[in-house]
C-alpha cells in the first residue's frame, strides 16, 4: 500500500510517504526562504517523497518561535517560495506550506516582549506567562493565517497545512490546559476550534474551494487528561473536518511536556508509531485522510499502520534528515531506516544528521 497513490481533496499524491514539517534553520533573518531550503526539498522530490511539508512558517512576526525560521507574513515571500515550489514540481511530488503562529512558545524579543495565548497560563518550560489575547488579537490572527494561505497558493504550493500541534498558538486554543477562556473562543470543543473555523472560512473567501487546507493536530498535549487527550481529540478532529480541513496529521506534545513530539530511542517495532492509537481513534471519527507521524522507522510497521486502519499515509521527519533517499531505498527492498532517534538533528546551525 505504501506505494499506492492517494487523493487529498482532489490533489493527487503519488505514494503514501509524507515528509513531516521540519524546521531547517535555513531562512534569512526576516524569514525569507533561501535556495538552501529549495535544495533540500528538491532532493526529497527527486527521491520520490509523495508529499513534502515545509518547515513551519510564521504568519506574523510576533509569532516567530525560532531563529532562521521561514516566514509567510508578507507578499514579498511569494517570489522566493515560488522558486522552491517550481523546483519540486519538476518531479512528481507535491508540496505543502506549514503555517504557524508561535503563541506562548514564540520568541521574546525587544520588539515583541509579550507572547500571546488564549489564556495567561505560565509556560513552565520557559517561565514566561503569555498575555491573554484580546478579541482584536484573535481577529488579527484569523486574518494573518488566511493571508498566509492565500500567499501559499500564490507561491505555487499544492496545499497549506495549519500547525495545530506542539503547543504553538492554534494548538494552545484546542487544549483545555492552555485555553481557559470562558467566552466564545474557549470552553467547549466547538469554542476551542472556533478560531480555526474562522481561519478556514476567511481563507476560502480568498483561495476558493479547490486549494486543500490540511492540519497537523495534537491528539495529546503529553500529560494525560490535564491537557488535551483522548477521547476528546476525536471530537476536535471531527470539528476540524467540519470546518473544511481535508487531511489530518496526528501528533502530540507541547514544550512543557518534554520529549513527546520527537521521542528518542526508537529501537524496536513496539516503540515505533507512538501516536498509533490516537490515529486509530481519530480515523474512526473522521472520513478525511489521516496521516500518522512519530517514530516510524521500519517498512513493516508502516505497512501495518496502513493495513490495520490506523492511517492513510505515513509521515517521517528524522529518518528523511538522515536518508533523504529513504523512499527509494524502501522500494528497492531496504526494510529499516538508519535513524537512531538521537535528536542530534535539532541543530541551530542548519538541520542535519549529527549521529
Ligand atoms: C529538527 C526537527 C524540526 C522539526 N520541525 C517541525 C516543524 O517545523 N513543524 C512541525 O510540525 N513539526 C516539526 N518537527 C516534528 C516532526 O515533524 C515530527 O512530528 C516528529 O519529529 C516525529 O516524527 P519522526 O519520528 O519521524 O521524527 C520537527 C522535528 C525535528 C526533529
Amino acid at each position: 500500500m505504501l506505494f499506492e497513490p492517494i487523493e487529498i481533496a482532489g490533489l493527487h499524491i503519488p505514494n503514501r510517504f509524507v515528509r513531516s514539517a521540519t524546521h531547517e534553520w535555513l531562512a534569512g533573518e526576516d524569514g525569507t526562504p533561501t535556495p538552501a531550503i529549495g535544495d533540500m526539498y528538491e532532493e526529497l522530490a527527486k527521491y520520490d517523497v509523495g508529499l513534502i511539508i515545509s518547515g513551519y512558517s510564521y504568519v506574523n512576526p510576533a509569532g516567530k518561535s525560532s531563529q532562521r525560521q521561514q516566514g509567510i507574513y508578507d507578499d514579498r515571500f511569494i517570489g522566493p517560495y515560488r522558486q522552491i515550489t517550481e523546483r519540486v514540481h519538476k518531479y512528481g511530488s507535491k508540496i505543502a506550506l506549514q503555517i504557524v503562529h508561535g503563541g506562548r512558545q514564540a520568541l521574546v524579543t525587544p520588539e515583541y516582549p509579550q507572547t500571546l495565548a488564549p489564556s495567561a497560563v505560565k509556560d513552565s518550560s520557559s517561565g514566561i506567562t503569555p498575555q491573554a489575547m484580546t478579541k482584536e488579537h484573535i481577529q488579527q490572527t484569523i486574518e494573518d493565517f488566511a493571508q498566509a494561505v492565500r500567499r501559499a497558493q500564490a507561491a505555487g504550493f499544492d496545499a497549506a497545512q495549519l500547525h495545530i500541534a506542539h503547543g504553538f498558538l492554534l494548538s494552545s486554543f484546542i487544549s483545555p490546559y492552555t485555553n481557559q477562556r470562558n467566552d466564545e473562543w474557549g470552553g467547549s470543543v466547538e469554542n476551542r476550534t472556533h478560531i480555526i473555523v474562522d481561519i478556514i472560512r476567511r481563507a476560502r473567501e480568498m483561495v476558493g474551494w479547490d486549494f486543500p487546507i490540511m492540519a497537523k493536530m495534537n491528539a495529546t498535549d503529553g500529560f494525560g487528561d490535564r491537557g488535551l487527550d483522548a477521547p476528546e481529540c476525536v471530537d476536535v478532529a471531527a470539528a476540524l473536518e467540519s470546518a473544511g480541513v481535508c487531511a489530518i496529521e496526528v501528533s502530540g506534545g507541547i514544550f512543557e511536556a518534554g520529549e513527546v513530539m520527537s521521542r528518542p530511542g526508537i529501537n524496536s517495532p513496539e516503540k515505533e508509531a507512538y501516536f498509533r492509537e490516537y490515529a486509530r481513534m481519530i480515523k474512526q471519527g473522521v472520513s478525511i485522510p489521516v496521516i500518522l507521524v512519530g517514530g516510524l522507522r521500519s517498512r513493516a510497521v508502516m505497512e501495518e499502520m496502513l493495513a490495520s486502519g490506523c492511517a492513510d499515509m505515513v509521515s517521517l521527519c528524522r529518518p528523511l534528515i538522515r536518508e533523504p533517499d529513504l523512499v527509494v531505498k524502501f522500494r528497492e527492498g531496504v526494510q529499516e531506516a538508519e535513524c537512531t532517534s538521537c535528536n542530534g538533528c535539532f541543530d541551530e546551525g542548519g538541520v542535519r544528521c549529527n549521529f
